[in-house]
């Protein structure tokens, strides 16, 4: 997920060590990091895992740790991009794997009572007037979910997004990407002119700009679509009152406003969601919802949501994977987990000691530009670009797994489970600080 960035940051092309000739089978071959990643590099796709001069191959994990093919453990601050909200191999998702009775549905025909008690403890998470939701498999979907939505019940197509925001890649969304080198190379399938990008934070006199950018080119708006905190973006924050402006200039001029919480929402930075504090139209939530499974969800008020009611026979958007029943288990198991161990609030206080311990050991380096920390979403910004993959690599071999975030590649992202110990988080942050201090 962050492979533009890590290119960016290194320079060296993808698909430049792959012209290794192999046999696919090695009889009696040890696997180790080093043979797997180069029988992955000669028979997968160049864009799917980054370039890597000493990679890294995933084994097995338990809680906050992983460990590679060579048997190197890690403490692991990424939790599959945020979505391992119970970490690596939950004994309650586990057994639901192993108890299970029905692994695949019916989507859209015949649904499952997993898929009615996961939306119905998902609607428990969120304010009451959000009645309606539906489910999707990735983020994006849930996104181009909320985006149809919006559609129908506005009756326009014009979105404002902001320039940093990141809201998937599929191809519905890449016209409202911020990154034009995620949508340069596939220019001519996208609808650009439907969309008009402002800066994070924009004063309304830009919103306005952009509202009617829109209705020059004769296309109606319909929603401006926002993430509370930018993630992917290089973590930035919202300014004092500017959520809050926004769905203020969404209502004055009649068009939705949709919530990205996709990787803030459902505990990730302290609360489930935004929208207790923003008043908005739709939230799209994926990531943590499924504890490391795949699965998404748009929810919205009754009457946006109705708008799907065209009378039409068959489902105008459906996927044979969406409201599986196996995932909306692990998904609801995960909820409950979250509930029950008020991993919300956890989140907001072990963020605290992280904000409070990281600023202590780390605010004096000449490197470092800021630190934020929001919950358990945390980013360290350094000054120089590039910066934070090359320290994604020393960590790594330290023993920590982080990211970077954001174009430049400037900023190291933490998204750890939100059940991780304080014990694992002072190691963690112990690593982190001293690889910091003596390699950069
Ligand atoms: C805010 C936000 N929206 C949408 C997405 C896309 O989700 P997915 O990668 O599951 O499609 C992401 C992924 O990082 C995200 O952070």
């Amino acid at each position: 997920m962050v492979s533009g960035d890590l290119k960016l940051a290194l320079t060296i092309p993808r698909g430049s060590l792959t012209e290794q000739k192999f046999s696919p089978i090695v009889l009696g071959c040890v696997l180790n990091n080093r043979n797997v990643y180069t029988r992955l590099k000669a028979t997968e796709c160049p864009d799917a895992t980054m370039v890597d001069n000493n990679p890294l191959i995933l084994e097995r994990g338990e809680g906050s740790y992983v460990w590679d093919l060579d048997g190197k453990k890690y403490i692991d601050l990424c939790a599959g991009f945020g979505s391992l909200a119970l970490g690596h191999n939950h004994k309650r998702l586990k057994k639901i794997l192993e108890n299970s009775t029905l692994y695949q549905g019916m989507g859209d025909v015949y649904a499952s009572r997993s898929k009615l008690e996961c939306l119905e403890t998902l609607k428990s998470f969120l304010p009451e007037d959000f009645t309606h939701g539906a489910f999707a498999v990735t983020g994006s979907q849930a996104v181009e979910l909320a985006l149809k939505t919006a559609c129908l019940y506005t009756g326009g197509s014009g979105v404002i997004s902001f320039t940093e925001g990141y809201h998937g890649l599929d191809l519905g969304l890449l016209p409202i990407t911020g990154r034009e080198d995620f949508r340069a190379p596939f220019k001519g399938l996208l609808a650009k002119e439907i969309v008009e990008h402002v800066p994070y934070n924009s004063s309304n006199e830009k919103l306005e700009a952009a509202l009617s950018a829109l209705k020059r080119r004769e296309v109606k708006p319909a929603c401006v679509i926002a993430e509370p905190i930018l993630g992917r973006g290089g973590m930035i924050l919202p300014e004092e009152g500017f959520l809050e402006r926004l769905s203020s200039f969404c209502k004055k001029n009649g068009i939705l406003l949709i919530l990205d919480e996709i990787l803030t929402g459902l505990g990730r930075i302290g609360t489930y969601t935004s929208s207790h504090e923003i008043s908005c139209d739709i939230i799209c939530l994926g990531k943590i919802l499924g504890g490391g499974f795949p699965i998404s969800s748009c929810f919205a008020k009754k009457d946006i949501m109705k708008s799907w009611d065209l009378g039409q026979v068959e489902s105008l958007h459906t996927g044979t994977f969406f409201g599986h029943p196996l995932m909306c288990e692990l998904s609801k198991e995960t909820l409950l987990e979250i509930k029950e161990n008020s991993l919300a609030e956890k989140a907001k206080q072990l963020g605290e000691f992280l904000e409070k311990s990281l600023k202590e050991k780390l605010s004096h380096s000449k490197k470092i530009k800021d630190i934020r920390i929001r919950g358990l979403m945390g980013a360290i910004e350094f000054k120089e670009d590039g910066l934070a993959a090359k320290a994604m690599f020393s960590l790594r071999e330290n023993g920590l797994i982080l990211i970077p975030s954001g174009k430049e590649a400037r900023t190291l992202s933490m998204t750890p489970a939100l059940n991780i110990s304080k014990d694992t988080l002072e190691e963690a942050i112990s690593i982190l600080t001293q690889t910091l201090l003596e390699t950069l």
